[in-house]
């Protein structure tokens, strides 16, 4: 293995994936916080995606590059698919999905009747959405940190249904997740219908107490929807966990998988009565597969998250979350120290993980990510909401930490010291 990382600086797509798995055999035991900071370990790991050799990619949040491997699949089913699509796509490849299914609901608990594989987390989200019974006067309760598109899905059912919006506000940073409990509880009126939140706040990382405002809805006989897109295979959880009447997420930012790819969870007892965003027949009433009814579609996209799902698992959940958590920590303490600057998420590990979002008052976001892009190859997102500002910073488990020092660097030549 170490011959052919000499010859080239990333693996092919099994070499990649015989790669990973040796190295989860070979550190069976260690515990996740040891290995967080292994960067021989995380080396290895990297060498199993090609990355752009110009630019450091900080923003793995807004989409993520998958491994070799699970790009190599991607490929070989395309060009499979593509010698006879109506008999191998639909014959040989599609039925694939059916394994995607089994392994979500393996790896995350769940019944696999209860999991639709979907094309992201919007789609995902707004099966849950609008597919809901409401009357006009019905109150949908979210956060005005929740993601812009979910939050136009709601708008457009206000004007066309007349149902209301509330969006709760929160300061940043968050001292005691138990006050996003408290937040929702003190919204609650005996119109409320639905609670809407993220599990990790796209806006800053902020990780939402999940299952505490799940509880809380389902005390109120009240639906709970949970925006996981920023969340899944990037914090641990098992839908087991949580009692959330549904849960979107895609597939392409955490777990790497392909571009195209994402996940619904739909409580069981939910199911027959919700209706599906593409119509399905009443036989498919009972069956998730009624939210996949969505015409042609690449079966190579889905067909590719079981690796991608085998990277993830090789890798472990919990290892994957404390790595990404050390590189956070590692940039987040450092610029910390800059006058004028302000985490606007707590670095305490039920508060944040791979993610956070740093405001300076001396430079505005938008000219400080065009900086260090221009003058330092470095990609971050800027973050401008009426109530925070700041930038994005999001590594992923291939960045070395010398790249998060070299950011480190790259912000204290560029943010003024004083206003
Ligand atoms: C919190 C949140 N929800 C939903 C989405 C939508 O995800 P997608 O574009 O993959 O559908 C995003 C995308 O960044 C997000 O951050």
């Amino acid at each position: 293995m170490s011959a052919d990382l000499t010859r080239r600086d990333f693996l092919r797509g099994a070499e990649a994936l015989a790669l990973v798995a040796f190295l989860n055999r070979a550190h069976a035991g260690v515990p996740a916080e040891k290995l967080a900071g292994d960067e021989d370990f995380w080396e290895k790991i990297r060498s199993a995606y090609v990355r752009d050799e110009k630019i450091l990619n900080l923003n793995n949040g807004g989409v993520a590059p998958a491994p070799t491997s699970v790009l190599d699949a991607e490929i070989e089913a395309l060009r499979y698919s593509n010698l006879l699509p109506t008999y191998r796509m639909w014959h040989d490849l599609e039925p694939r999905v059916e394994d995607v299914r089994k392994t979500l609901a393996r790896m995350w608990n769940a019944d696999p009747a209860c999991i639709a594989i979907t094309r992201n987390a919007s789609e995902s989200l707004q099966i849950a959405q609008f597919g809901l019974d409401l009357k006009p006067g019905d109150e949908v309760l979210t956060t005005s940190q929740d993601y812009p598109r979910m939050i136009t899905t709601w708008q457009q059912r206000e004007r066309r249904e007349k149902i209301v919006l509330k969006q709760l506000d929160f300061a940043v940073p968050v001292h005691d997740p138990a006050d996003l409990v408290r937040l929702f509880e003190q919204a609650i009126t005996p119109g409320t219908r639905v609670i809407h939140f993220s599990q990790v706040v796209f806006m800053t990382g902020q990780i939402f107490p999940v299952k505490e405002i799940c509880a809380l809805a389902r005390s109120h006989g009240i639906i709970s929807i949970v925006d996981g897109a920023h969340a899944f295979a990037h914090v641990p959880f098992q839908f087991s966990d949580f009692d959330c009447d549904f849960y979107g997420a895609s597939l392409h930012k955490w777990l790497s998988a392909p571009i195209g790819t994402g996940l619904l969870y739909v409580r069981k007892d939910r199911l027959e009565k919700h209706w599906a965003l593409m119509a399905a027949p009443p036989s498919m009433d009972k069956d998730i597969r009624k939210f996949e009814e969505i015409g042609t579609h690449p079966a190579a996209m889905h067909n590719a998250t079981l690796q991608a799902l085998e990277f993830h698992e090789n890798i472990g959940a919990e290892r994957k979350f404390a790595r990404l958590r050390y590189l956070k920590q590692r940039w987040a303490e450092r610029l910390s120290e800059l006058p004028g600057a302000q985490m606007l998420v707590s670095l305490d590990a039920n508060q944040s993980g791979a993610f956070g979002t740093i405001h300076f008052d001396t430079i505005d976001p938008g000219r400080l990510s065009d900086a260090l892009l221009a003058k330092h190859n470095i990609l971050v997102t800027p973050i401008v909401a009426p109530f925070l500002s700041g930038i994005r910073v999001s590594p992923n488990v291939y960045t070395s930490a010398a790249e998060i020092d070299r950011f480190c660097d790259a912000v204290e030549a560029v943010v003024p010291r004083a206003a």
